[in-house]
């Protein structure tokens, strides 16, 4: 193992001190299982007031932003399970929410700049830098562009993590002009695209090894429905794409010691799983019911799938079957899912808000999880549903399509049922062979058990970065050798 592979992990957000979505959950898990299979790991994140923990001052410098400079200051915080840095600066850190501000790609641009200065200053230089998402691509370029000035920087290898496709971080040139690299980066072959600055391109073109959260989601990044316009940039570097599922905390989720649930339960006590249901339906005013109670946990933005939903929940709940959703996002579909509990009074339940605790309730209590995503490059609560024996009807798309098997063509070995097309109809007959599987008692706790057999655990996918890594390391060398030669 590479006992001394140093790594520096560069994210926008991290559980537990910051989260908005599943690239929290990754930089709060990744870096640690890494660290504890022998990497010399640190983490570094942006500064934000949501953040209230207790933090060490490491050092501040000037960083450059164009004609300016702006002062960040480097905090680490006290007693992180992962050595892990703060970028904090006063104009564009000290605010709340992480994502969303009018001025994002400047903010972030600062951010990419800081930590290019710290690698330069403190003395830690890293084997790996390993990026995620366009916040911190730009992060690449600096390292490249710079390492003749400072040959140092050209020992260093980097792996850029997609998450999300979808957000570019496309910008206009002058957020470019921040950086102070020379103007023929702002090329196609590098940054430029139809005239604006593209953080994400600037990721793939100077990474040495890109990868997606899954395999499906690394092949279909290659395709005009998935590549969001870099489909053309990705297929370039197609030999230095890869794809590394990620895991889930198996001790954080477990049905077996899990706090917040009502009963505990394992995969040979199926039927504490169903007391469980009884409490939830109580406990959310649902009709005392066998009918199967189906959920949904999700942020509700359009690429969850939102479109599929409404009439799915129409033919569920028409049926006098049972439905629980918990999450929170765009009015619109707020709004509509909240007139289905006066339509269904005692049928459906509809929770417009994140709470952990009552997540985990519902993940336990209910029979079947929903996730018909447009788009899932890894996806999370696929995972969780079925270590909870949740059976997930989901989207066969990305990460979906690599952890669940479907039943249907499967036969006695599926975890879940899966549909290609992304239609209503579609998603609807695969909720019907659902609830035809769910009525019949002995097929459906054996689905059950497959389900909450099947592991996910952080352990392989950090044996796969390691690898990455070795990869990226070699690669970078053999980049540096065609220089000189
Ligand atoms: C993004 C993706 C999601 C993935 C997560 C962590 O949120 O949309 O599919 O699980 O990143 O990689």
């Amino acid at each position: 193992m590479d006992k001394k592979l140093k790594v520096l992990f560069v994210s926008a957000e991290c559980a537990p001190f910051i989260k908005v979505g599943g690239l929290g959950d990754v930089a709060g898990e990744l870096p640690l299982k890494l660290k504890e299979l022998g990497a010399d790991i640190r983490v570094v994140i942006p500064g934000n007031r949501d953040m209230d923990f207790p933090t060490e001052y490491k050092g501040d410098f000037p960083v450059n932003m164009g004609w300016r400079k702006e002062t960040c200051i480097v905090r680490e915080i006290v007693n992180a399970p992962v050595t892990t840095f703060i970028i904090d600066n006063y104009h564009y850190f000290d605010r709340q929410g992480v994502y969303g501000h009018k001025d994002d790609s400047e903010r972030f641009a600062l951010f990419c700049s800081a930590v290019y200065e710290m690698i330069l200053r403190f003395d830690f230089m890293p084997d790996i830098v390993h990026l995620n998402d366009w916040h911190t691509a730009p992060i690449a370029m600096l390292l490249r562009e710079n390492e003749r000035e400072h040959s140092e920087l050209s020992e260093i290898s980097v792996v850029y993590t997609i998450h999300n496709l979808e957000y570019q971080g496309i910008s206009d040139r002058s957020v470019f002009n921040l950086f102070g690299v020379k103007d023929v980066v702002f090329m196609v072959d590098k940054v430029e695209y139809y005239g604006c600055f593209n953080p994400m391109k600037a990721g793939i073109n100077y990474a040495d090894i890109i990868n997606a959260v899954s395999k499906t989601s690394a092949k279909e990044m290659l395709t005009p429905k998935f590549g969001f316009g870099l489909e053309g940039v990705l297929k370039n570097r197609e030999t230095s794409i890869r794809g590394v599922l990620n895991g889930i905390n198996q001790n954080n989720w477990d049905p077996r010691t899990d706090k917040n649930i009502y009963f505990n339960y394992n995969k040979d006590d199926v039927d504490d799983k169903r007391k469980n249901k009884k409490e939830l339906q109580k406990e959310l005013g649902l009709n005392k019911s066998d009918a199967p109670l189906f959920s949904v946990i999700s942020r509700l933005v359009p690429n969850k799938g939102l479109e599929l939903m409404e009439p799915a929940f129409e033919y569920i709940l028409k049926n006098n079957n049972q439905l629980v959703l918990l999450g929170s996002g765009e009015r619109y579909y707020e709004k509509m899912f909240a007139e289905l509990t006066e339509k269904y009074p005692g049928l459906v339940s509809i929770n417009l808000e994140f709470n952990e605790e009552k997540a985990r309730k519902i993940y336990a209590g209910s029979d079947i999880f929903l996730m018909p995503s447009r788009y899932e490059p890894c996806g999370l609560s696929q995972l969780i549903a079925m270590r909870y024996g949740t059976v997930p009807v989901v989207h066969k798309t990305g990460g979906l399509a690599d952890t669940v098997i479907d039943e249907i063509a499967n036969k006695g070995s599926g975890t879940g049922f899966t549909f290609s097309t992304y239609s209503k109809d579609s998603f609807i007959r695969a909720i019907k062979k659902a609830i035809n599987h769910y009525n019949s008692r002995e097929l459906w706790s054996q689905l059950v058990k497959r389900a909450m057999i099947k592991e996910y655990s952080w352990e392989s996918s950090a044996l796969e970065y390691f690898s990455i890594y070795r990869e990226a390391k070699s690669l970078n060398y053999k980049r540096k050798k065609e220089r000189r030669t």
